[in-house]
């Protein structure tokens, strides 16, 4: 091979090269969120994806030079779009329970919740084993629908699935169902936003610790690193607990 034929050679592999690595740079990742989760993921007026969980990315984005992309994704399926392709992150203020991480991965938690119960102002609800015969709304295949399961039974007919949780909340008002069970945050921003709802908020001690973290395609070792990272810099400097007041109080 002659010397030109090798330094046209060598060019063109330069330039793939830098393709290659700007390419990668510029990479947006394509994050699922089901946005009907006030206050930590929720449309604004203009369709814009809002709320904690967003902020907090967006934070961990900045922190490590990441662009990303909210897509408003239905909740079920959403799971699905890491295997897939569609979709490189969910943050979607997804529990990370044993099940979940046998098919995907996550990041360090970003939030501490629970389970609540929603009642009427004039239900007779204590408790939670209270709702052992009754219709309880949840959200399809949430933490709040397992708890459920575990008191009344996977087939139960009393349990009704909806596929937002604000739809269950709804149906709660109409009187369609005697309670919604629902992660703490959710339900205490809506019975607050609501006073008009006439709901009352039920806590009960045996609702477990749960928390909430960033799920990746199973095996995608490097972006959980890079998330963690900045997770843990946001921590450090302040700026997890900035936003944490912003939504939340002290
Ligand atoms: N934390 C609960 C779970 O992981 C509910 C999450 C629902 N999130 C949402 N954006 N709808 O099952």
């Amino acid at each position: 091979m002659n010397t030109k034929k090798l330094g046209f050679l060598a060019s063109v592999l330069f330039a793939s090269l830098m393709f290659s690595t700007h390419a990668n740079a510029a990479k947006v990742y394509q994050v699922a969120t089901d946005a009907a989760y006030a206050p930590f993921e929720s449309l604004n007026s203009k369709k814009e994806v809002v709320g904690f969980s967003v902020d907090i990315l967006e934070a961990i984005a900045q922190k490590t030079g990441m662009k990303i992309k909210f897509i408003n994704t239905p909740w079920e399926g959403i799971f699905a779009t890491l295997p897939n392709g569609d979709r490189d992150m969910v943050i979607s203020s997804v529990t990370i329970t044993p099940e979940r991480k046998q098919s995907m991965d996550f990041s360090e938690p970003y939030f501490e919740a629970k389970q609540l119960i929603a009642v009427n102002k004039k239900s007779k609800v204590s408790k939670f084993t209270d709702l052992k015969t009754i219709k309880v709304g949840v959200q399809t295949g949430t933490t709040g629908d397992e708890v459920i399961q575990k008191l009344q039974g996977k087939t139960s007919p009393n349990i009704k699935r909806f596929e937002s949780t604000p739809l269950a909340i709804k149906e709660l008002e109409n009187g369609g169902v005697d309670a919604v069970v629902a992660d703490n945050g959710v339900v205490v921003n809506f019975v607050s936003n609501n006073p008009k709802s006439n709901l009352k908020i039920i806590d009960d001690a045996t609702f477990a610790k749960e928390y909430y973290g960033i799920a990746v395609k199973k095996g995608n070792k490097a972006l959980i690193e890079q998330i963690n990272k900045g997770l843990a810099a946001i921590k450090a400097d302040g700026t997890y607990e900035k936003i944490y007041t912003k939504y939340f109080g002290k």
